[in-house]
C-alpha cells in the first residue's frame, strides 16, 4: 500500500513493524548509544509491553537488536513498563523500571546486564528480590511509575524520584538507596502541582548555567540549576521548569512559580510526550529523547502496521541569553545526512502572497529560515493585537497586521494539502511585540480521519535578533524549533497527494500590512540506515 508505507520516516527512529511508545534507558556504553523503548512485539497497538532495544554508534543510524526485557515474572507479567539506567562510577550499569505486577499493582524492579563485557548489553539479569520498590500508604497501586536515572548525593546516598498523584495533585516521590536493592522513601515529595494528575515519566537534572556542556546527573554547586519534568497523563504533554535543587531536604523549588511544572513551559508544543534524557559522558552533552505518537486511528495503525516514531535525539541546555527557558537543538549528527543544498538569499515575499522554493523532491529536509520583517511596518503605527493564540486565531489563514508568515511544507502544488510552520507577531497594550510559533495541521491531510491540531505558543525574541527556525521534514513528521530551540513544536501529519516527488516548499506571508525577507538554506536529507543488527537469530 503505497499511500501507508511512504508515512514511514526515513531518519527518525522506529521499529521495523508493531507498536512503540517511550524511550526508556538511553545511555552511552562501551563505544555504544543504546535505546530502549515500550514495545508491543505482537501488534500495532499497545499492549504486551517489552522492551525493544537498539543501538547506534552517532544516534541517527540504528540497529535492531532483540527485546532486551520480557514479562516474564509475576512482578511484571502485566508489562515491563517504563525506566530509566544509570551508570555507576565504577563503570557498570543498572536498570530501574516499572513492573505492572500479576494484579496489575505498579512496582519498581531491578535489573543489570548479564555480561558486563558485551558493549551490545544483550541479555539482562532480573534481580531475584524483585521488586525492590512497592506503592506506599496512601499511593494508588496504579499511580506508582516511571522511575528516573538515580543521583549521588554529597553525603554518598543514591536518590531517585518517581511520579504519583494524591487526588488530583501531581507529586514526585523520592527514594533513597546505597545498593540499588533495599530504598527508603524519603519524607515529603521533591515537587507536587495542584491539578496537574498522574505524573508520568518524571525526569530531573542539572544544567549548567554558565557553560555550554551538558552535566552529569550527580552534578551540583554554584553554577547550576535544577530542570523537573513531568508528562501529564491528562492531557499527554510534557511539562518541565527550571528550579533550584536542595539536596539537604530534598525539595526542588521552582524559578517561576507561575512557570511551575504543569502549568507553564512545555518541551515541544506538538505531538510530544514521554520524554527522557542522559548524559553523554562520550561528547559532555544531555541528550533528550521523546515519542512522538499517531494523531491517525488505530484502525490505520492496524492496517500500515506500525505505530509511533521517536524524536531526533535533542542537546538539552539552558538558554543563558534569556535565563527562563531551555534550548533544544537536534544533535550535530543529524547534519551527516545532509545532502545536496539550494540557498535563496532576501526572498521579498509581498503581505498576501506565496513563494514557491524549488528544491526538487521535498520529503526529506533540513530547513534553516531567517526571516525579516519591513522595518518600515514596525515603525508605523499598529493596532494592539492581544490574546494571540497559535490554537484559537485562525492558524495560518488568519490574517493580522505582522503575521502569521513562514514556511508551507509537505505541500502539494495546489496546496490543498499543507503543513505551514509559522511566526505571528503581536502587539501588547503596552506597546511590546510579542512573537508565537506555530504549525498548522489543518491542511496537512485531504484525509479526514486523523486528527489535525493547530499548535504552538509564545518564543522569546530578544533586541536585536532576527527570527530564525529550523525544520527537520521527514514524510510524515515536521519537527520546528525556533530561536535556536526556545520553543519546538513536532507536527504529525498524513498527507495523501503531497507524498514523493510531488511534496513541495513554499514561503508564505499572510500579514495584512508587512512584507517579510526570508534567506534560507534547504538541504535534501539522506535515509539513515536502521536495520537489523543481525542477520540470523542465533544469538
Ligand atoms: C507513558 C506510560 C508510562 C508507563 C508506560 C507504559 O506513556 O504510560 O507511565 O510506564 O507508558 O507503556
Amino acid at each position: 500500500n503505497l499511500m501507508l508505507s511512504w508515512q514511514r520516516t526515513a531518519y527518525h527512529f522506529q521499529p521495523e513493524k508493531n507498536w512503540m511508545n517511550d524511550p526508556n534507558g538511553p545511555l552511552f556504553y562501551k563505544g555504544w548509544y543504546h535505546l530502549f523503548y515500550q514495545y508491543n512485539p505482537d501488534s500495532a497497538v499497545w499492549g504486551n509491553i517489552t522492551w525493544g532495544h537498539a543501538v547506534s554508534k552517532d544516534l541517527i543510524h540504528w540497529l535492531y537488536l532483540p527485546l532486551a526485557m520480557v514479562p516474564d515474572h509475576w512482578y511484571d507479567i502485566n508489562g515491563v513498563w517504563t525506566g530509566s539506567a544509570t551508570l555507576l562510577p565504577d563503570g557498570s550499569v543498572v536498570i530501574l523500571y516499572t513492573g505492572s505486577t500479576d494484579e496489575k499493582v505498579q512496582v519498581q524492579n531491578l535489573a543489570h546486564p548479564a555480561d558486563p563485557s558485551d558493549p551490545l548489553l544483550l541479555h539482562w539479569i532480573k534481580y531475584p528480590g524483585n521488586p525492590v520498590m512497592v506503592p506506599p500508604p496512601g499511593i494508588g497501586t496504579l499511580d506508582f511509575r516511571d522511575p528516573t536515572t538515580a543521583w549521588l548525593t554529597p553525603d554518598g546516598n543514591w536518590r531517585l524520584t518517581l511520579g504519583s498523584k494524591v487526588n488530583e495533585t501531581g507529586i514526585s516521590l523520592v527514594y533513597q538507596t546505597t545498593n540499588f536493592t533495599s530504598y527508603e522513601l524519603l519524607d515529603g515529595v521533591l515537587h507536587a502541582v495542584p491539578g496537574t494528575g498522574m505524573w508520568e515519566c518524571v525526569d530531573f537534572y542539572p544544567v549548567s548555567t554558565t557553560e555550554e556542556i551538558g552535566l552529569n546527573t550527580s552534578a551540583f554547586g554554584p553554577g547550576v540549576k535544577h530542570v523537573l519534568k513531568a508528562s501529564l497523563d491528562d492531557s499527554k504533554k510534557d511539562y518541565y521548569a527550571l528550579g533550584t535543587y536542595y539536596v539537604e531536604n530534598d525539595t526542588w523549588i521552582p524559578d517561576n512559580p507561575v512557570a511551575d511544572v504543569g502549568i507553564g513551559i512545555r518541551y515541544d508544543y506538538g505531538k510530544y510526550y514521554a520524554s527522557k534524557t542522559f548524559y553523554d559522558q562520550h561528547k559532555q552533552r544531555r541528550v533528550l529523547f521523546g515519542w512522538i505518537g499517531e494523531t491517525d486511528n488505530e484502525a490505520e495503525d492496524i492496517k500500515k502496521g506500525w505505530a509511533s516514531v521517536q524524536s531526533i535525539p535533542r542537546v538539552v541546555l539552558f538558554d543563558q541569553k534569556t535565563g527562563s527557558n531551555l534550548v533544544q537543538w537536534p544533535v550535530e549528527e543529524v547534519e551527516s545526512l545532509r545532502l545536496t543544498s539550494t540557498e535563496f538569499d532576501k526572498v521579498v515575499v509581498g503581505a498576501g502572497s506565496v513563494v514557491p522554493l524549488d528544491v526538487g523532491t521535498a520529503t526529506q529536509l533540513d530547513i534553516t529560515a531567517e526571516f525579516e520583517i519591513d522595518s518600515e511596518t514596525l515603525e508605523g503605527t499598529i493596532e494592539a493585537d492581544i490574546g494571540y493564540n497559535c490554537t484559537t486565531s485562525g492558524g495560518a489563514a488568519g490574517r493580522g497586521t505582522l503575521g502569521p508568515f513562514g514556511l508551507l511544507v509537505l505541500a502539494e502544488d495546489s496546496l490543498a494539502e499543507q503543513t505551514p510552520v509559522y511566526f505571528y507577531i503581536a502587539k501588547d497594550t503596552d506597546g511590546d511585540y510579542r512573537t508565537f510559533f506555530c504549525a498548522d495541521e489543518s491542511r496537512s491531510s485531504l484525509a479526514n480521519d486523523v486528527v489535525k491540531y493547530v499548535y504552538g505558543s509564545y518564543v522569546p525574541v530578544l533586541e536585536g535578533e532576527k527570527l530564525i527556525m529550523r525544520l527537520l521534514v521527514d514524510h510524515s513528521i515536521v519537527e520546528s524549533f525556533a530561536q535556536g530551540g526556545r520553543t519546538v513544536v513536532t507536527s504529525r501529519v498524513y498527507p495523501t497527494q503531497a507524498i514523493y516527488g510531488a511534496a513541495r516548499v513554499f514561503l508564505f506571508n499572510n500579514a495584512t500590512a508587512a512584507n517579510v525577507t526570508a534567506s534560507l538554506k534547504i538541504w535534501q536529507m539522506n535515509s539513515a540506515f536502521i536495520r537489523p543488527y543481525f542477520n540470523d537469530h542465533h544469538i
